[in-house]
């Protein structure tokens, strides 16, 4: 016999997206919301986002939320929605300013301002040179998302639900949703949450990759239960490689690495991006340096004994701003691979990092269930388990923590 739940809103997920979209339902205090994550909240894949999340705040050089936005679809290949494009260029700037009004310790300029650094094709005045548009806490910004959301979630009285499995949606004959059956990993009790709204914000499904950036619980969960109960997956032929992952083990080195000045090279030694993308070199968006190193790869000019690497070389930087700015990464590169990137490059290869497509959605978030936009009453997704097509083809690195704070609010 199942337990049931009756809440006003129920989130499922307690990422980025999750904790964003429990924060602005909790405002209302006659509002009962619940979240509820397979995980212990903070332990949410958000956490291992590292580098930056972009909005054109301008605080380093000039910078314009239409640059952001053309920046945003050409990234996308041009098969983004414009006007999704629009909304999230001009609303990020308003919500990491809300971060910073919840108390994220972002990294600072002299100035005191948000510190932001360049990311792989965010550029000024529509493609002439890179920006300094990623706005990041040393290269732990996911984590300090998390840890900000998650206490404005406890002080605001949402309940959680943690390592609860959802199991399955409620689906009624109209097809209106009225919420999910979870399974409580602690002792397999069966939980029925009923709710008017339910909110889908449970991550991507990276793990089907051999070498991913993706924690082990990124497995599609709620993309393939809405798919098993007959609602479409968008795009879903939309992966990313992020160009950096640790060689073999995939783990993230953030692109703000080159951001940075990093710089990649091929057996020969040579910074082979300024063949591929002369003006933005190794700030090329991240489908094409990824298909440049693969092409490397493949004509010989691959690093090691295979031949089957890259490297990162990070060794002409000042040691002093990798520590501070890059500690994390030092730290993975040191520990996995025995490799000390302020003294040698380190080995790198693409890595399944994230998933364009997923659960369609309006630019509102609301979950569609065909062609005609036809919306399911009472169900919503945000953040990379949605696709309300702000991605296009090919995310831009830093939005996908944009994503999940514009659209989980
Ligand atoms: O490279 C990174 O720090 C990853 C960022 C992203 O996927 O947006």
């Amino acid at each position: 016999m199942a337990t049931l739940h009756k809440f006003d809103v129920i989130v499922v997920g307690a990422g980025g997206a999750g904790l964003m979209a429990a924060h602005y339902a909790s405002q209302n205090p006659d509002v009962s919301v619940a979240v509820i994550s397979k995980l212990y909240p903070t332990r949410s894949h958000t956490g291992a986002a590292q580098g930056g999340v972009g909005a054109a705040l301008g605080n380093v050089t000039e910078d314009k939320a239409e640059w952001h936005a053309f920046d945003t679809i050409k990234g996308g290949d041009y098969l983004t929605d414009q006007d999704v494009a629009q909304m999230f260029a001009n609303d990020v700037i308003e919500s990491v300013y809300e971060l910073e009004h919840m108390g994220l310790p972002f990294s600072r300029t002299p100035e005191g301002k948000i510190a932001q650094r360049k990311f792989g094709g965010h550029t000024r005045e529509f493609g002439k040179s890179a920006v300094e548009r990623a706005c990041y806490a040393a290269d732990r910004t996911g984590h300090m998302i998390l840890q900000t959301l998650y206490q404005q979630a406890i002080k605001n009285n949402v309940t959680f639900f943690n390592e609860f499995h959802v199991l399955d949606v409620l689906l009624t004959d109209e097809n209106e949703c009225s919420g999910v059956v979870a399974y409580e990993l602690a002792n397999g009790e069966l939980h029925t949450f009923q709710a008017k709204s339910t909110i889908m914000a449970s991550g991507g499904f990276g793990r089907m990759f051999k070498v991913t950036s993706n924690a082990h619980a990124l497995t599609g969960d709620m993309t393939s239960i809405l798919y098993r109960r007959g609602l479409p997956i968008e795009d879903p032929e939309f992966f990313q490689f992020h160009p950096t992952g640790l060689y073999k083990i995939g783990v993230l080195l953030t692109e703000g690495a080159r951001g940075e000045g990093g710089i990649l090279r091929n057996s020969e030694g040579e910074r082979f991006m300024e063949r591929y993308a002369p003006t933005i070199k190794d700030l090329a968006p991240r489908d094409m340096v990824s298909r440049a190193m693969y092409l490397e790869v493949r004509e010989g000019r691959g690093v090691g004994k295979a031949n089957d690497h890259i490297l990162l070389d990070l060794t002409h930087i000042d040691g002093e701003i990798i520590e501070k700015r890059l500690p994390d990464i030092t730290e993975f590169s040191r520990i996995y691979l025995g490799v000390d990137p302020l003294k040698e490059p380190v080995p790198v290869q693409p890595t399944a990092h994230y998933a364009m497509g997923g659960i369609p959605t309006t630019i509102d978030t609301e979950v569609i269930r065909d062609g005609n936009n036809t919306i399911v009453p009472g169900l919503f997704a945000a953040g990379e388990c949605a696709c309300a097509s702000l991605h296009g083809a090919n995310r831009l690195g830093t939005n996908s923590l944009g994503d999940l704070i514009v659209f989980g609010r």
